[in-house]
């Protein structure tokens, strides 16, 4: 099978297309064929060792010290059930699934091996495209508004970085909830995060939004522009910091503060099924900032690491390039 492999930590270069044994299901797992993947900042970080302040040693721990310990990146899918290893039951050959594969990550392939107890069925009404694309931004805002804090009706939210993968599912999860969302990004991306669901937009260019004038119930930061102090001043007397993006210090304001949180977001398949219900019934959109073969990996790398991408960059291992350069712009698609 075909797969982006990696070697070495480095660059998007350090990825290349080749052919690959197949993994093989052990128990309880199964094999997919992979119609949609996507190439997260998850994935950058990892294949370029780039963790956030603090946490590169334990990283390093769990991915490898000096060189990768898995070669294929990739956590989240959306395909078709290829085989079963022992002890499946849930799902059959021929079903049409998607889901996150953890720290084992290898969806970056035409085949990928997942814990059946990581997948869910995809609703036939969701393409693999919308089901790969929510999965990463959307579990995690998810996370953080309804488990480790819980959004409400009429709550005000300022979303920080409202146009990326978090950030999009972040604004839009808040206006579902009935909250008045306030959402910082650049001037260019302003219409579109009004178009998700915010009421206010605030341009990071010109603002400097540790100064603005109002108070948050809850304040999100996907971008690492908070700290607990910083972020304290923006927050109603019971308001809550969201530092999603935060580093060992803000890990360590989440662990002693009363009105922060942070760490990492579980990747639990209830939070999957209702962020698929809400696609399926059209109330939340999945922004598609391109979707790329296989072949084009390394520019998706690229595009991630630039820090501007627009919600998600879509992968489609089984899709052949008809051209040199088949990925196709798709900025603002909506499922
Ligand atoms: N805690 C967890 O479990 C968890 C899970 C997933 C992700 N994360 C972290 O969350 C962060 C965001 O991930 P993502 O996938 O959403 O990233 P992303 O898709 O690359 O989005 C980044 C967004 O940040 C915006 N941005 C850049 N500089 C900004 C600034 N100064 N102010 C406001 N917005 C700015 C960009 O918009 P413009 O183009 O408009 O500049 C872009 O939309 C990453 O650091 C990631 O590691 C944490």
């Amino acid at each position: 099978m075909r797969a982006a492999v990696y070697e070495r930590y480095g660059p998007p270069e350090v990825v290349s297309v080749r052919e690959v044994p197949p993994p093989v299901p052990g128990k309880g797992e199964v094999r997919v064929r992979v119609h949609a993947t996507a190439v997260t900042v998850a994935d950058a970080r990892i294949r370029a060792a780039r963790f956030p302040r603090g946490f590169g040693p334990s990283a390093r721990l769990a991915f490898g010290v000096t060189r990768p310990r898995r070669h294929v990146l990739g956590s989240c899918l959306s395909g078709v059930v290829e085989s079963v290893g022992p002890d499946v039951a849930e799902f059959a050959i021929d079903d049409e699934v998607c889901g996150m594969a953890g720290s084992r990550m290898g969806t970056h392939a035409e085949l990928a091996v997942v814990s059946a107890d990581r997948l869910v069925r995809k609703p036939t009404g969701v393409s693999h495209d919308d089901a790969a694309g929510v999965l990463f931004g959307g579990t995690t805002a998810w996370q953080f508004l309804h488990v480790k804090s819980t959004v409400s009706q009429g709550d005000r939210v300022l979303v920080v970085g409202g146009s990326g993968a978090v950030g999009s599912n972040a604004v839009q999860l808040a206006a579902i909830a009935g909250a008045h969302v306030t959402a910082v990004t650049s001037a260019s991306n302003a219409d579109l995060v009004r178009r998700l669901g915010a009421s206010e937009v605030v341009d990071y260019g010109s603002t400097d939004i540790t100064a603005l004038p109002d108070r948050y119930d809850l304040v999100v930061d996907t971008v690492g522009t908070l700290r607990r102090a910083t972020g304290r001043r923006l927050l109603e007397p019971e308001g809550v910091l969201l530092l999603v993006a935060g580093d060992l210090v803000g890990l360590i304001s989440a662990m002693t503060a009363r009105n922060v949180r942070g760490g990492v977001a579980a990747e639990d398949t209830a939070d999957m099924t209702a962020l698929l219900d809400l696609v399926d019934d059209g109330s939340l959109r999945v922004l598609l900032d391109s979707t790329v073969p296989l072949n084009d990996i390394v520019a998706a790398h690229r595009t991630v690491d630039s820090g501007h991408k627009v919600g998600n960059i879509v992968v489609r291992p089984q899709e052949r390039p008809t051209t040199p350069a088949a990925g196709h712009a798709q900025r603002e698609r909506s499922s």
